[in-house]
């Protein structure tokens, strides 16, 4: 198949396109599309024909299920069982933006896109793109990120094209992504809720409306001896081709052991990466140095992540070092994703 790659301005949203981009979704179609987080790969989310599309066009297991993206609060009742108050109160302080939350499903949603599972994972995302093509496609828009499995969420429309080029009807190229991590996502079917995903949406803001939230125990430790509780957290995710370490220690003994690291690597003749900071990049001597920006700066570290793996990917590195940046709010989701990159290699020095 075809795929048309159509620039969309968020500034000047053309209705016309959007009206084009809804009816393929309405007609059973995929569409790629931005959001404030990443960039999404969009089917109607009550046809369950085109949620086994999205799983084929990502070579994803369908036993994953999809978040179901809404465009405003009306149209959640009719996916849900009930609107607990815990739902209502996040919404009021998060929606629209970069969250999830899963409740218990309604008849309306088919199994196919929930994976098999009682409960349906909904998001409002703020990106106007996102919101006027949820609008044109029906109000229910299923949207895994749009990477082939297994490879990092895009950030740009490019990214988007290099995995799903031929795979799906159109994509809507709306420059960078503002996030550039997924949504942080918490289960409300549990009491206390729990964060199943870090996002930008931090343990302290939605403790601050909660009360009380846990945090899965498979978050950050690749041994919790417990199942993951949202099914696509089991699966190598983010993943780049070469090995990745993270080193975590004090500044200076951190350098030396990834440079004691890299300079074995090269003597293997491995193509070697690191992922570090704007004020320690310069100590590194890789084939492939990236600096992530500024260590205070966890938004532009969140930012940059994705396009640095998929970088080294595109440069065949086989051997990488990152830098750690452990720490509360947003750094809880940068470590998340660096831990599944890393299969949870990590060296304490
Ligand atoms: O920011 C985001 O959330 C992006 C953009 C496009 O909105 N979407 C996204 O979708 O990251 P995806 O499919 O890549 O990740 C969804 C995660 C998976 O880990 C999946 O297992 C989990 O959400 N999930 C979905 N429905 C669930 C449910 N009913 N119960 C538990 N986990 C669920
Ligand atoms: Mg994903």
């Amino acid at each position: 198949m075809d795929t048309r790659v159509v620039r969309i301005n968020e500034q000047h949203i053309d209705d016309t396109l959007i009206r084009e981009a809804g009816g393929i979704i309405k007609a059973g179609g995929l569409v790629a599309f931005p959001t404030e987080t990443v960039y999404g790969l969009g089917g109607d989310a009550l046809n369950p024909a085109s949620s086994k599309k999205i799983y084929e066009a990502k070579g994803r297991p369908s036993d994953n299920p999809l978040i179901v993206h809404i465009a405003r609060m009306e149209s959640l009742p009719a996916i849900v069982e009930k609107v607990p108050e815990a739902a209502k109160k996040l919404a009021a302080a998060f929606w629209p933006g970069p969250l999830t939350m899963i409740l218990k499903k309604s008849e309306t949603v088919p199994r196919e896109t929930t994976g098999g599972l009682d409960t349906v994972a909904v998001r409002m995302p703020s990106h106007p793109t996102a919101a006027a093509l949820i609008e044109a496609s029906g109000g229910y828009v299923a949207a895994p990120s749009a990477n082939r499995s297994g490879r990092p969420s895009p950030t740009v429309a490019e990214y988007v094209v290099e995995d799903l080029d031929g795979r799906i009807e159109m994509i809507l190229d709306g420059g960078d992504v503002e996030l550039g991590l997924e949504s942080t996502i918490v289960d409300l079917t549990t009491e206390p809720p729990v964060i199943l995903r870090p996002g930008f949406v931090t343990e302290e803001a939605l403790a601050g409306v909660l009360g009380q939230v846990e945090r899965d125990a498979a978050l950050f430790s690749g041994d919790s001896g417990q199942a993951p509780k949202a099914p696509g957290m089991k699966y190598r995710h983010y993943a780049p081709e070469g090995e990745l370490t993270i080193v975590r220690g004090s500044a200076p003994a951190v350098t030396d052991y990834i440079n004691a690291g890299l300079s074995k690597g090269r003597k293997n003749n491995k193509k070697t990466g690191v992922i570090a900071t704007d004020e320690t990049i310069g100590s590194y001597s890789a084939d492939v140095p990236r600096s992530v920006g500024k260590r205070m700066d966890v938004n532009a570290v969140a930012k940059g992540l994705y396009r640095i793996l998929r970088e080294f990917d595109d440069e065949s590195v086989e051997l990488i070092y990152s830098e750690s940046f452990d720490g509360a709010g947003v750094s809880q989701a940068v470590m998340n994703r660096l831990l599944k990159a890393a299969g949870h290699r990590v060296i304490d020095v």
